[in-house]
Order: C-alpha cells, then sequence, then structure tokens
C-alpha cells in the first residue's frame, strides 16, 4: 500500500477516535494539522503497525526509532467497533518485539487529559505519570518494564478467544 493511501486511513481513523477529545480540550482536530505531522514524523522514520479487517485498517501503533533513548509514540488507534476485544494484544506483543532490541531505552506518550480510557490502559501496562502540559498528560515506562509487564499479561486468557494473533499485525516495512 503506497504511505499516502495510509496515511488518508489513518487520519480518518484518528479523526473518528480524537475528535471528541479535541473538543473537550478546546481545540479542533484539524487533518491538513495531522496531514503535515504525520508526513513529518515519516521523514523521521516513523513506523505504522497495522491491524486489518478486509481490507479496512482497524487498528494502528505508530512509534518514532529511539533518540537520545527515548521512542515516541504519537498514536495507538483502535477502532470503536474493535475496542475490547483483544486487539491490542497483538499490536503491542509486535511493538514490544520491535523495541527489544534497545532494552535500556524508554517510551515516551502524550495523553489528553480527558481521556479515560488511554488513561487507564497507561496505568494498566506501568507507565508513569511524569508531566503535565497543554491539556496533555506525559507518560513514560522504560523497555524493560513494558516488556515485562506485557510477558505476564500475554499467558492471562483474552476476552475474544483468541481470535487475534500476532500475524495479524504488518507494517510499512519488512523489518
Ligand atoms: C485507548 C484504546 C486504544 C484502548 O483500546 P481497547 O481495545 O478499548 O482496550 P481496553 O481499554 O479494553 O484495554 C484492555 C486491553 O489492553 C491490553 N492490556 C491491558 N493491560 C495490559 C497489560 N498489563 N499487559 C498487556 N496488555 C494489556 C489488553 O489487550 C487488554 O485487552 P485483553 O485483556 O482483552 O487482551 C481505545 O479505547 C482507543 O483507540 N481509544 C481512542 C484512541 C486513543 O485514545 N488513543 C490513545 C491511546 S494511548
Amino acid at each position: 500500500m503506497a504511505l499516502s493511501d495510509l496515511a488518508n486511513e489513518i487520519i480518518e481513523l484518528d479523526r473518528l477516535n480524537m475528535e471528541a477529545h479535541f473538543i473537550a480540550s478546546g481545540e479542533t482536530f484539524d487533518s491538513a494539522r495531522r496531514e503535515a505531522g504525520l508526513g513529518s514524523e515519516i521523514q523521521e522514520g516513523a513506523q505504522f503497525l497495522q491491524v486489518r479487517r478486509s481490507g479496512e485498517l482497524i487498528a494502528y501503533l505508530e512509534y518514532l526509532p529511539p533518540q537520545d533513548g527515548k521512542f515516541r509514540i504519537p498514536s495507538l488507534q483502535v477502532h470503536p467497533t474493535y475496542r475490547g476485544t483483544s486487539i491490542l494484544r497483538p499490536l503491542l506483543a509486535q511493538a514490544a518485539h520491535r523495541i527489544g532490541s534497545w532494552p535500556d531505552a524508554t517510551l515516551q506518550t502524550r495523553v489528553h487529559s480527558t481521556n479515560s480510557k488511554s488513561i487507564r490502559l497507561h496505568s494498566r501496562l506501568g507507565f508513569s505519570h511524569v508531566a503535565s502540559s497543554d491539556g496533555r498528560l506525559v507518560f513514560t515506562i522504560s523497555v524493560s518494564a513494558l516488556q515485562a509487564k506485557l510477558q505476564t499479561y500475554s499467558g492471562l486468557t483474552q476476552r475474544s478467544s483468541g481470535a487475534h494473533k500476532p500475524d495479524d499485525v504488518n507494517s510499512n516495512d519488512p523489518g
């Protein structure tokens, strides 16, 4: 798939999921701004781990290669229809595999302070809230701590009876 097609799908899923959080923060979701941001992130080497159903993008995780020992995760999105179906498991497992070559690095995310589902997920994954700015909370976790948490969790029962497998996940590069 051409990166421009993927970018359009990402912007549409972001809008669907994030518009209400932007409005709650007194902002508007600006597709052109996200498009420009995505363009810069792609230039920086952004990777997009994707899950598709019947060709449609239903979940993705975007990460940037580490700089100064820090990974940035600009976005993690699950289509509303697929939330609460364990779709995150293969996505997080694949992300953990990818970042495993940098055990001493940390991950950093920013979350709207109104986004209670995301805040709860960060807490369950063991992230620490380290700062707040512009209506966003900044969370961090070390790669090794996240991997340990995911390892423990992978043995527990999935809500969708194992319907989501690691080979569900593909990415924009063969790595
Ligand atoms: C936030 C969001 C990604 C959460 O996705 P979700 O499918 O609703 O997931 P839930 O909140 O039900 O979280 C539970 C899942 O998280 C994962 N999870 C939770 N704790 C975990 C842990 N300790 N270790 C590993 N995985 C864990 C599991 O996959 C778990 O589901 P499972 O137990 O059935 O496998 C989703 O609501 C969304 O896309 N929201 C809009 C976009 C958004 O806010 N993005 C920012 C996210 S940081």
